[in-house]
């Protein structure tokens, strides 16, 4: 029977290479700390305990994931990685099998670690990678086997050239960890207690050591600077859409792609290369994303085209919708089926009917606009009076005129039609023309500063518009 499963994750350091004023293990890794990625893979092996080790930022560290169901232990001092283990010892029983994880190790899968789970003796995650810089090196005997584990900053020549490297993640029975870890001395190039020294504690005992070889060295990169952390995001990028196109969605650029969430997908959704999906993200059957967009928390119904450089946020796009280029659906936008947002239009709180129209250059918050309704370019639903937020309700088949404010809260009719150019301030009648304007007067042989008069211009006096002038 398998030994019952302590999880300690070493997240107290300061990560003083990462130059950054936020401890490193918030720092964020596809829009959620690398604390939190490490966190889920290590429920997911289904643990007894799971303690986490903070001390550097340990108030934020806390805070940030109070939602997770494990014991906070603190490191008051970074006395090393051996030190960080011992602080969450005392709390582990003898009969559990203790796995070591980083922190900054965010990439490691649940499949990669259930080999360390098994057995009584100590087994650590090992790797074979070309670069390896920065990593503590495997020793191995004349037989083979290892015999320690030699820091960088610790190593000699010989050993730097070694290319099996330390993941950084070990399991060992606690009871013996224990007793290895009390045995650790400082006496090295950092003044730290490492917990790679339990390799060569066990090694003397004669106890059994095993390294495992990861099958992807790219899942046990170490994140400690600012190189390291965008490499390792472009690694779980470059995962998360190989991911979504074996399950059948379009990437025109999979490369190009950043997700930072869950997206769901119907049938031929495609989607072009820059965008940022984010949050929930639900397309249907035959959606097309253009290149650019950025969608939170959206869901984007059958057939529904987003053009290029939109920017939507907790909003509904019904089927066969067209959205965009540039347009700015903000939260609780709710587009009925074959309604149109065009390009600079912000919405908010707009729930457009279907078949409405928003072409061009418009805001549209808090209103309802009912079906086939068309909002003219430049239409702005003046919501906000400083103080309070109204609505603005549109009747279906309504025809609103370019440049015209809707002064909330008012309701403009069924089929009515609003003059372009008009300030609407009270409810506009269905089935009628309301038009407010002041009329446009032309001042003849008037002098415009800086522009050379045109030769035999005599007129100085102003002129009436007929009715019904062009210029008005
Ligand atoms: C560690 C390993 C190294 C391995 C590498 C892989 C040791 C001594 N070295 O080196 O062999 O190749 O990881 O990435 O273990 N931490 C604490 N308290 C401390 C010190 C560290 O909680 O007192 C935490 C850090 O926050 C971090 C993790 O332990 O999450 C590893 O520490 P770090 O300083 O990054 O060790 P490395 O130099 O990367
Ligand atoms: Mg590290």
């Amino acid at each position: 029977m398998r030994a019952p499963l302590a999880v300690v994750i070493l997240a107290a350091g300061k990560g003083t290479r990462m130059r950054s004023a936020l401890p490193k293990v918030l720092q964020p890794l596809a829009g959620r700390t690398l604390l939190a990625r490490v966190l889920d893979t290590a429920l997911a092996l289904e643990p007894a305990q799971v303690h986490v080790v903070c001390g550097h930022g340990a108030d934020d560290v806390t805070a940030a994931h109070a939602e997770y169901p494990v014991a906070w232990v603190e490191q008051p001092e970074q006395l090393g990685t051996g030190h960080a283990v011992a602080c969450a010892l005392p709390d582990i029983p003898d009969d559990h099998r203790v796995l070591v994880l980083a922190g900054d190790v965010p990439l490691v899968t649940p499949e990669t670690l259930a080999p360390l789970l098994e057995g009584e003796h100590l087994t650590l995650l090992a790797a074979r990678v070309e670069e390896p810089a920065g990593y503590g090196r495997l020793i191995r005997d004349g037989s083979g086997a290892v015999q320690a584990i030699v820091e960088e900053k610790d190593a000699d020549a010989e050993q730097r050239a070694v290319q099996e490297v330390n993941t950084g993640l070990l399991a060992a029975p606690a009871g013996p960890l224990r007793r290895w870890i009390a045995g650790l001395s400082a006496d090295n190039a950092q003044g730290e207690y490492y917990l790679t020294d339990v390799v060569a504690a066990a090694s003397r005992e004669g106890a059994r050591v095993e390294a495992r070889l990861a099958t992807d060295p790219d899942e046990v990169v170490g994140v400690n600077d600012q190189a390291q952390l965008a490499h390792a995001e472009r690694l779980w990028q470059r995962r998360a859409a190989h991911r979504l196109m074996r399950d059948g969605l379009r990437l025109i650029a999979p490369e190009r792609l950043t997700l930072r969430g869950t997206v769901r997908f119907g049938a031929d959704a495609a989607v072009d290369a820059d965008c940022l999906l984010e949050g929930e993200v639900v397309l249907g059957s035959r959606v097309s994303i253009g290149q650019g967009a950025v969608l939170r928390d959206c869901v984007v119904e059958d057939g529904a085209v987003i053009n290029p450089y939109t920017v939507a946020e907790e909003a509904r796009i019904g089927a066969g919708c067209e959205v965009g280029p540039f347009a700015h659906l903000r939260s609780g936008t709710r587009l009925e089926a074959g309604a149109r947002v065009g390009n600079f239009v912000e919405t908010k709180k707009a729930q457009l009917g279907p078949g409405a129209k928003a072409n061009h250059l418009s805001y549209v918050g808090d209103a309802g606009v009912g079906a086939r309704a068309n909002l003219g370019a430049g239409t702005i639903t003046c919501n906000y009076d400083g103080a309070e937020k109204h609505r603005t309700q549109i009747g279906a088949d309504a025809f609103i005129g370019s440049g015209t404010q809707l002064v909330a809260p008012v309701r403009i009719g069924e089929r009515a039609t609003i003059g372009a150019g008009t300030t609407v301030t009270r409810d506009a009648e269905a089935d009628a023309l309301t038009v407010g304007r002041s009329r446009a007067r032309t001042i003849h042989g008037w002098q415009r500063p800086g522009l050379t008069p045109r030769s035999g211009s005599t007129e100085d006096d102003e002129t009436p518009p007929a009715s019904g002038s062009a210029t008005e």
